[in-house]
């Protein structure tokens, strides 16, 4: 059985996770208001309390820009430094890892922009768009009978009607994870539950995270892998 727990748009607030010690942690983006050099030290000091074994890390626009709103590569070094880390290999989106029955993917939505007009939009682009379906691929060939799970993570919303928010080349991304992948998990939203965010478009699943900033006002988003059965459901905190 696997336990993921998602934890979304914390913007600063590193919540206390120890009551989830057998959980994977995905961290699904925002984890800091800007990723400035002292902010990444406040971020990488709460990763080292965490007692939990697996960390995922789905990078957010904030999480990439410094001082305020604007993109800046050397925040994308330290979140990716710290990646690597964690997950003991170089890091690179998208990211994959399959487990037993069990395939997990982990998109960069992070619009690479230094305009501030389009810094809280998303975009995944083709070449990491095309490595997905690949990864896919080549996972789903050495299933059989047919796997039942792929996951993707990414920060940004597909289904945003607000353009200041959204994820650029959604319809793309749709089309091509739609009836191929189970699930598709997002945050960047600040969603109070996800049960109001749940599509289903050909037999995918998409939920957005809710996003936690303080302690006891909202849930963090649980998805448990039990034998093939599924299981979403909120945990309150
Ligand atoms: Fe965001």
């Amino acid at each position: 059985m696997i336990k993921r727990l998602f934890i979304a748009d914390t913007h600063g607030y590193y919540p206390d996770l120890s009551a989830f010690p057998n959980h994977e942690i995905v961290l699904m983006g925002d984890m800091m208001e800007h990723g400035s050099v002292a902010v990444y030290a406040q971020f990488e000091k709460w990763l080292c309390r965490l007692s939990q074994k697996k960390i995922h890390f789905v990078r957010g626009n904030h999480d990439s820009g410094q001082y305020g709103n604007l993109y800046n590569p050397n925040s994308i070094i330290m979140w990716d430094n710290l990646a690597k880390v964690f997950v003991g290999h170089t890091f690179k989106y998208p990211w994959a890892e399959a487990g037993k029955n069990d395939l997990l993917i982990l998109l960069d939505s992070v619009c690479k922009t230094h305009s501030p007009h389009d810094f809280a939009q998303g975009l995944i682009g083709r070449e990491q768009q095309t490595e997905t379906l690949r990864m896919i691929g080549l996972y789903e060939a050495k299933q059989a009978p047919k796997h039942e799970r792929v996951t993707i993570c990414l920060h940004h919303d597909p289904f945003n009607s607000d353009t200041t928010l959204l994820l650029k080349d959604a319809g793309e991304f749709i089309a091509n994870v739609a009836g191929l992948v189970n699930y598709v998990f997002y945050g960047h939203t600040h969603i109070d539950t996800v049960v109001d965010a749940h599509r289903c478009i050909d037999g995918t699943h998409f939920f957005a995270c809710p996003a936690v900033q303080e302690p006891g006002a909202k849930t963090w988003e649980q998805v448990i892998y039990d034998n093939g059965n599924v299981e979403v459901n909120l945990m309150k905190v």
